[in-house]
């Protein structure tokens, strides 16, 4: 198998950050991230817990801004514990806030009452639920096993409904909170090679309005960002990103460029935060534009046919 680009064999954190939204915007929240030790989940995780580097700050202004940070601790769960250990590392190196991975599979509700017992135990609270485990591969529907399509659908569709309700059922329910599914736009006009997360991602769209409108009266708010083809990620990387053709794509959709990790997490901090207290319901797409203009059509199988050689 092809070797992925080292920009998606491992997640660091970023080099250095400026602020764009108040630095304090979620100070003293713990955020529960699905998938939160790779690619857009891990750089979510780290916009959260995100604090100034002091060393960018002037010595006089060190003390007002001691506090000053989006200030959140995170659980980042997924199911290779090694993998959520290291990321954690990281993150709270780089952030010097708290970060507890744990191993979980969103397939198996009793592992994941544990890990939310866990978390609990840790922190106290839970404020966000970030959902943004997935699983992907390019084939075309009528090589596409029964299995495979469930197994697309069990860890997307029914994954996310597992983890909000355990979230729900032992902390949300009597103390509110937000929710965040990260879904994609491929359903949205139909897709091909992808029936399977096309399926899935819109089924999660579909319970995020009825979430939304089932848990609003307990004050917890469901929404779904949707990102677009987005660099450095096994995601755009399992749909042929690397490709020559996918470039082309790229180039002609509204932006005419790939998105990247820190974009969608400021998409995603948005909708956690106080910013975004009046929003449920709601998909947001972070794409550029593209699945305006995205080709959907019969040549991607012919680029799957070459892209799949490569593998
Ligand atoms: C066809 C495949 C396949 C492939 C697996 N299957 N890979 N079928 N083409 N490339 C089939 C298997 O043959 C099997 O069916 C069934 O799927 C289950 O396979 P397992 O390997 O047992 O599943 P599992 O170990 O649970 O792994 C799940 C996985 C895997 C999705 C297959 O790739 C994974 O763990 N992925 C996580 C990382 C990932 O996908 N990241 C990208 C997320 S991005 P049979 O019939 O043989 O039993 C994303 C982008 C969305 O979601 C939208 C972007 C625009
Ligand atoms: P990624 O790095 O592969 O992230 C997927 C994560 O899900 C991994 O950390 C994986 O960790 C975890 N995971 C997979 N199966 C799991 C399971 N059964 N239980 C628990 N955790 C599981 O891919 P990404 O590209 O960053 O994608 C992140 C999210 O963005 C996904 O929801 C994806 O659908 C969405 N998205 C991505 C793009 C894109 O361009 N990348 C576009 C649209 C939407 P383990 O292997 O350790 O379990």
């Amino acid at each position: 198998m092809a070797q992925p680009p080292p920009d998606v064999r491992e997640d660091d954190c970023l080099p250095e950050y400026r602020h764009l939204f108040c630095p304090d915007l979620l100070r003293d929240k713990v955020a529960f991230i699905t998938g939160g030790g790779s690619g857009i989940g891990f750089r979510i995780a780290e916009i959260f817990m995100r604090t100034l580097l002091f060393r960018d700050v002037p010595l006089d202004e060190i003390l007002g801004l001691i506090h000053s940070r989006h200030g959140c601790h995170t659980v980042i769960a997924s199911r290779s514990l090694p993998r959520v250990s290291m990321a954690a590392r990281k993150l709270a190196v780089a952030t010097g806030q708290r970060c507890l991975p744990l191993s979980l599979d969103v397939r198996a509700p009793l592992a994941i009452m544990a890990a939310v017992e866990q978390a609990l135990k840790e922190f106290g609270k839970i404020d966000i639920l970030i959902n943004c485990a997935a699983g992907n591969f390019l084939c075309p529907a009528s090589a596409l096993s029964s299995n495979a399509f469930k197994t697309v659908m069990d860890i997307d569709t029914l994954g996310t409904f597992n983890v909000s309700r355990v979230l729900y059922e032992k902390f949300f329910h009597d103390h509110g909170g937000v929710i965040v599914n990260i879904t994609a736009t491929l359903g949205t006009r139909g897709q091909v090679l992808q029936v399977h997360a096309g399926s899935a991602k819109a089924a999660v769209d579909a319970m995020t309005r009825h979430l939304a409108v089932e848990w609003g009266p307990q004050n917890i708010r469901v929404n779904s960002l949707a990102p677009g083809p987005i660099s450095g990620t096994e995601g755009f990387r399992r749909l042929g990103g690397p490709q020559a053709s996918t470039r082309a794509k790229v180039l002609a959709s509204p932006l005419q460029r790939l998105g990247n990790k820190t974009e969608i997490a400021h998409s995603a901090l948005f909708l956690a935060s106080p910013l975004a207290s009046y929003v449920t319901g709601a998909l947001l797409v972070v794409d550029g534009g593209a699945w305006l203009t995205f080709p959907n059509d019969i040549q991607s199988l012919a680029d799957f046919s070459s892209f799949s050689a490569k593998l």
